[in-house]
């Protein structure tokens, strides 16, 4: 009996303790390292894909891009918007953001251009599967334009 309580018991402290790494509950400085290396990750391998379909598109590798496109995509899928956590409006702990209060106050815009990011993001990562490097580069323009209409609203210069 003492046993099978002590173990019960030890049972209920896992499930908590599982449901808080389920959270991982992040500072708001994290927070807003974290959205900031995403964006900059993005940012590198859009670089990349840029280098190769509209800078010099003799230099073309199918799966440089696609591997690029797909990181993109992934980062769009992966729910940044629980980066936004109460805390990260300001910069907090010597972490610096630039967000723009308009984020927080408007969830219903946030979603709109996110929503058209990730679309656009995933049709990417679809289109290089291609190796069309004309289909590629319309993609790859859309996303571009899709980033600046967040920056545009939400993200201070
Ligand atoms: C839904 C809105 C949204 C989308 C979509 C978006 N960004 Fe941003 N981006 C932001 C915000 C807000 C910041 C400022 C973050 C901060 O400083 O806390 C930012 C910051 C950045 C930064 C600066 C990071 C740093 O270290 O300060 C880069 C680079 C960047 N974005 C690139 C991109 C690229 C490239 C894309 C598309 C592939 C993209 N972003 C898509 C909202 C967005």
């Amino acid at each position: 009996m003492k046993n099978r309580t002590r173990i019960a018991a030890a049972f209920t402290l896992f499930a908590v303790a599982g449901a808080a790494m389920a959270q991982q509950a992040l500072k708001p400085e994290e927070m807003i390292k974290f959205r900031k290396a995403g964006y900059s990750f993005m940012a590198w391998n859009m670089g990349k894909i840029k280098a190769q379909v509209v800078d010099a598109p003799q230099s073309y590798n199918k799966e440089q891009v696609l591997a690029a496109a797909r990181l993109i995509a992934a980062t769009a899928n992966s729910g940044m918007g629980a980066l936004y956590g109460p805390g990260t409006d300001k910069d907090v702990a010597g972490e610096k953001t630039r967000v723009k209060p308009e984020f927080f106050q408007q969830p219903e815009e946030v979603k709109k251009v996110a929503m058209a990011f990730n679309k656009e993001a995933n049709e990417l990562a679809r289109v290089a599967e291609s190796g069309d490097v004309a289909a590629i580069k319309g993609a790859f323009g859309k996303v571009g334009e899709s980033c600046k209409a967040c920056h545009d609203k939400f993200r201070k210069d």
